[in-house]
């Protein structure tokens, strides 16, 4: 099956981030979001990102033109009809991808793929609101989407060989690199691997064994990471990762995933990090500042 038509379902951090990698590599791209005011910011954050890369030089003048000329933007589902492919990034809660799916079930044609980005929810729960569970997979970016080069595919229970074959291809021809994860557990690959160490990062923090700069040294110098483990924190905001964990826990039961004390505490007092200028660091004056103390 060749895709053609792509429809993105979501514009906000994810959803505006996979439509501009997909119409960068030549596809038609419809993004679908609640109103107009939305959707124009996630335009012109994209067009944000195509001159910051233009100005870089990584790509040229006609490559923002063209890519630019590739999108299109609508508030209504119906108008997925024609696509091949849909990628749904909506909030991460499993009713309204529910909805989001019955939907597209109805208006879209047949033989077209519905893929979501969800980070912790199984595959299988969200195709089980179709008719179509084989043409159903999970296509999990990495965000910001334009610079991370990884996508996870997973199967669902019911996802066939070929669903994941198209999508495979797809991947590639956007210059991303899939990896397969062959089945529905949570937090797929990365996130299983990362978020444990994330919990045992903060666990030693906690334990007073060491400060949040030692933790992100020790991972940075030792292993070659180019963040540490508190820092990612605080850029992917202790909230988002404190529920992603509680879904990994909630479906696994396994307490190496149970969020730290200390991490609710912090949720509780709004250090979310970079987004409430306090985290693990201090960024109030606009730097990353130590202020922990054990
Ligand atoms: N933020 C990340 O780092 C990250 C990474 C990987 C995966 N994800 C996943 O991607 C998805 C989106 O995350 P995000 O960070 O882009 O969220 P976001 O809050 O930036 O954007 C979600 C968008 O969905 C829109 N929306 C809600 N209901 C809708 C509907 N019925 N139809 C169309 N649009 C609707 C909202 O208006 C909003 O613009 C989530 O499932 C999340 O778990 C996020």
């Amino acid at each position: 099956m060749e895709i053609n038509k792509v429809f993105v379902v979501g514009a906000g951090l994810m959803g505006s981030g996979i439509a501009q990698v997909t119409a960068q590599a030549g596809y038609k791209v419809t993004i679908r979001d609640l109103n107009d005011e939305i959707l124009q910011k996630a335009v012109d954050s994209i067009k944000w990102s195509l001159e910051k890369f233009e100005s870089k030089g990584k790509i040229s003048k006609e490559d923002v033109e063209k890519t630019i000329a590739n999108l299109s933007t609508t508030t209504e589902i119906s108008d997925a009809a024609d696509a091949d492919l849909v990628i749904e990034a909506v909030f991460e809660n499993l009713q309204l991808k529910k909805e989001v799916f019955g939907e597209l079930d109805r208006v879209t044609k047949p033989e077209c793929i519905l893929a979501t980005n969800t980070s912790a929810i199984s595959i299988t729960s969200i195709a089980a609101a179709t008719q179509r569970r084989d043409k159903v997979a999970g296509m999990h970016f990495f965000s910001p989407v334009p610079l991370m080069r990884l996508c996870e595919i997973i199967k669902g229970l019911e996802t066939s060989e070929e669903t994941v074959k198209v999508i495979e291809e797809f991947v590639r021809s956007i210059g991303k690199e899939p990896v397969m994860v062959q089945k529905d557990v949570a937090g797929f690959i990365a996130n299983r691997i990362g978020l444990a160490s994330t919990v045992e990062a903060i666990k030693l923090v906690e334990a007073g064994v060491a400060t949040p700069e030692d933790v992100d040294k020790a991972m940075r110098l030792g292993f070659g990471h180019p963040m540490g483990p508190c820092e990612t924190a605080d850029l992917t905001g202790i909230d988002v990762l404190m529920h992603a964990l509680e879904a990994i826990y909630n479906e696994t039961q396994n307490e190496k995933y149970w969020p730290p004390e200390l991490m609710r505490r912090m949720v509780t007092s709004n250090l979310l990090g970079r987004k409430t200028k306090k985290g693990f660091y201090d960024y109030s004056s606009g730097k990353q500042e130590s202020y922990w103390k054990l």
